[in-house]
């Protein structure tokens, strides 16, 4: 991969957990892929790693206080040079004082001012990760753009096995640079709730029009939709993308809550109003909505993916507008794999939710649904033939089939989106409720 890290300035937070140690390794890889980087650290940091070792890979003098050396470049002068925040480990701590908006040592003051990307890898006893006060940290950081790199699981400092050990360096450093490959204004991931910001299309959703559901069939499950197309940028003006509206997810999202479901919805650019009650995520790239669905799986009981994401991006995206010349008559542009969200999703290993994915296929549908059932560790596939016209992508109507583990489990014929969305929630929650029981 490219790294697009080359004259970058990177300001690395250190805070007080124990993977500081980790930090070093992460500093030096930034440094030996071009980046200028400038490492603030809080006093618990300091107590874990010498600031000297910082200095040393560094080449800059480490930040702590505000105050304590007026010689150091300030905090403002920091925030605004910086491409980018990256906070790795950040404690409990450091996570709901930027939340809270404080600016009590030089690495919040910093992010407080920092109009370029940040990002946090959190790293944590379990406990702590898991509780509510963290989660919902996380989430509030998420929903302001804040890119959240998920913990792994394993075994943590404090002797107990479980989720809240700060991502391995290396991993951290080819997350950073699929971010900033992304190159993508800093615009804080949008949410709404209930709001629509244009006129609905439709007349809301009539459940009784298609089959009677028992209002509360939703209620108690937390539902993470994907929808929409992605956009990989190419330059400033172009990108990938494909025909996807967004109608099945949105409307697979108001039916849920409908049924009393607490539903998030992250969409890929589109042109619909969110459905009411639904906690609204809008992204624009295949890794924008990785982060975004990392940021709410955990908490999540069923998860569907009807986005339609691009399978690869530009591996460099030309920061100016890509101009034709006279003698040229082709352009190579080189693609890099995107990560697939949904196996990320269904093969994790704890905290996994339902996962529900759907298969745009052009030929031997029936087949490669399968395979993706079983290569994306999925409880259900909704197989659509995108080869027609009248169904699939951008129609307002669809025809689906419907696979687990041991084959057909419906089919249901061309009808609108709304009603086959009220055939599939019907279906998803009744098979949720009965894998929430068993695990
Ligand atoms: O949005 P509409 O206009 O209403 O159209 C609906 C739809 C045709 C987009 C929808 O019904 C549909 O089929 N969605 C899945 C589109 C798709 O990309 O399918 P796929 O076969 O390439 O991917 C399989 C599954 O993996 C999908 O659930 C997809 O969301 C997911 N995926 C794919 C690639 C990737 N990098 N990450 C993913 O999560």
């Amino acid at each position: 991969m490219d790294t697009q890290l080359k004259n970058r300035k990177i300001v690395l937070g250190v805070t007080g957990g124990i993977a500081a140690y980790k930090s070093c390794t992460l500093c030096r890889l930034l440094v030996k892929a071009g980046a200028d980087v400038f490492v603030c650290m809080t006093e618990a940091a300091t107590h874990l790693v010498g600031s000297d070792t910082f200095e040393a890979l560094s080449g800059h003098k480490v930040s702590i206080g505000i105050f304590s050396d007026t010689k150091s470049i300030s905090h403002i002068a920091l925030a605004k040079d910086a491409d980018m925040v990256l906070i790795a480990p950040a404690t409990a701590n450091t996570l709901g004082k930027i939340v809270a908006g404080m600016a009590d040592n030089m690495l919040t003051a910093v992010t407080l001012a920092a109009t370029c990307p940040v990002v946090v890898a959190p790293s944590m006893n379990t406990n702590m990760y898991h509780n509510i006060a963290t989660q919902e940290n996380l989430k509030t950081l998420a929903r302001r753009g804040i890119y959240v790199i998920t913990p792994a699981s394993g075994d943590l400092a404090c002797g107990v096995v479980g989720d809240g050990r700060m991502k391995e360096p290396e991993d951290i450093f080819e997350d950073i640079c699929s971010i900033l490959n992304d190159r993508l204004p800093h615009t804080p991931l949008m949410i709404e709730n209930g709001q629509g910001r244009l006129p609905s299309p439709k007349a809301p959703l009539e459940l009784t029009q298609t089959k009677l559901l028992p209002k509360s069939l939703g209620l108690g499950f937390k539902v993470l939709i994907t929808a929409g197309p992605t956009e990989e940028q190419i330059d400033p003006v172009r990108y990938i993308s494909n025909n996807s509206s967004g109608k099945m997810g949105f409307y697979l999202a108001q039916v849920a809550a409908q049924l009393g479901a607490d539903v998030t919805l992250i969409s890929g650019p589109v042109n619909l109003p969110t459905p009411q009650g639904v906690r609204r995520i809008d992204v624009k790239s295949a890794v924008q909505m990785l982060h975004a669905v990392e940021a709410f799986v955990t908490d999540s009981d069923i998860m569907i993916g009807t986005a339609a994401v691009a399978d690869f991006r530009c591996e460099n995206i030309s920061p100016i507008k890509i101009k034709k010349t006279e003698d040229q008559d082709s352009l190579t542009i080189k693609l890099v794999k995107n990560p697939d969200i949904l196996a990320t999703v269904g093969k994790r290993e704890v905290q996994r939710p339902y996962t529900v994915g759907f298969a745009a296929e052009t030929n031997n549908c029936e087949e490669h649904a399968k395979e993706k059932l079983v290569r994306k560790n999925l409880d259900l596939i909704v197989l659509n033939d995108v080869s027609r016209q009248d169904i699939g992508f951008n129609s307002d109507d669809n025809e689906v089939t419907v696979f687990d583990k041991d084959g057909q489990v419906a089919h249901f014929d061309k009808q609108s989106k709304q009603t086959i969305a009220t055939f599939l929630m019907d279906l998803i929650f009744k098979a949720a409720k009965q894998y929430k029981n068993a695990n």
